[in-house]
């Protein structure tokens, strides 16, 4: 799908990759919501936008780990936008350890990085399903293939973002529903450098020792040419591909292998 003319709906748009996509979309000539828990935030990215182009941004204060937070958000977009063209679920927390953390990092990492992702489809389907077209997009991560070392909440959670977008293509392609969803590994943002403190987050030396570091601005480039192929994957780390192939072509060694660099990280640290 190309961008221009169409309304794109972005969340977590206030920092990070979220807020590179809704500018990139904005310059291949796209309306643009930036959706954002923080809302004073999320107001100067679209107060930039609308510099560059009057009455071209919107910025909406929601907190997409609600049910109600997605229902108003679509209502919001659409009263000021028209239909929807392309949503693009990308919020996300990158919270917890193990099965000990608290049920309440368990519950936030569930309702922003998954149910946030199926509320939204709720509401974003009757009319896409009416009108026989609509672009689902949704963040998870190279964890949501792979593993994340240090986080079991990560990784569930993003596994499941995966499952997510996998259903929703298989179920409605017929209907002229397209998905893609976006798995990258490091990126330079805010939730990366949060995890230099290792109280929080997820420990960012073990994201940086999994690879290259890639800039927001990257990301969403790559986010625009895979939306424009209209292809599943967007694989800013295009490498992800090959440890997949790996991990399905022998799964036992790639634990054993994933084993050890969790050791030798553990040592590191
Ligand atoms: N940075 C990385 O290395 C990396 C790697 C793989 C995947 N991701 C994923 O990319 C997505 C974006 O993360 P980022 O790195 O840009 O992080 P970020 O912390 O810079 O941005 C996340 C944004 O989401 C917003 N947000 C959080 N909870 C929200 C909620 N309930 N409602 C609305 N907005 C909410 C935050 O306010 C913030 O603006 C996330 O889903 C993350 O899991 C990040």
């Amino acid at each position: 799908m190309e961008l221009v003319g169409k309304h794109a709906v972005v969340t977590g748009a206030a920092g990070g990759i979220g807020e590179a996509l809704a500018e990139r979309f904005h310059a291949e000539g796209a309306r643009v919501v930036v959706a954002d828990l923080q809302a004073s935030a999320a107001g100067d990215v679209a107060d930039r936008l609308n510099e560059i182009r009057s009455g071209s941004a919107l910025a909406v204060a929601a907190d997409v780990g609600t049910e109600e937070g997605n229902r108003n958000l679509v209502a919001a977009a659409e009263h000021a936008f028209g239909p929807i063209d392309l949503f693009f679920a990308n919020a996300g927390v990158g919270i917890g350890r193990g099965p000990e953390s608290p049920e309440s990092e368990w519950e936030l990492a569930f309702n922003v990085n998954v149910h946030a992702h199926r509320w939204a489809a709720k509401y974003l389907l009757p009319g896409w399903l009416a009108r026989g077209e609509g672009y689902f997009c949704s963040t998870a991560s190279a964890a949501g293939l792979l593993s994340q070392i240090g986080s079991a909440p990560y990784t569930l959670t993003k596994h499941a973002a995966v499952a997510f977008a996998e259903w929703m293509s298989i179920t409605y392609a017929h209907a002229g529903i397209r998905v893609s969803c976006l798995c990258p590994q490091g990126v330079n943002t805010a939730m990366l450098r949060a995890g230099d403190d290792p109280s929080t987050g997820i420990s960012s030396s073990v994201v940086r020792s999994a690879g290259r570091v890639l800039e927001p601005a990257d990301v969403a480039a790559v986010a625009v040419a895979t939306i424009a192929a209209e292809t599943f994957l967007i694989l800013p780390h295009p490498e992800v591909l090959t440890y997949l192939q790996r991990k399905t072509g022998d799964y036992d060694r790639w634990l054993a292998g994933m084993s050890k660099l969790q050791a030798r990280m553990l040592a590191g640290s």
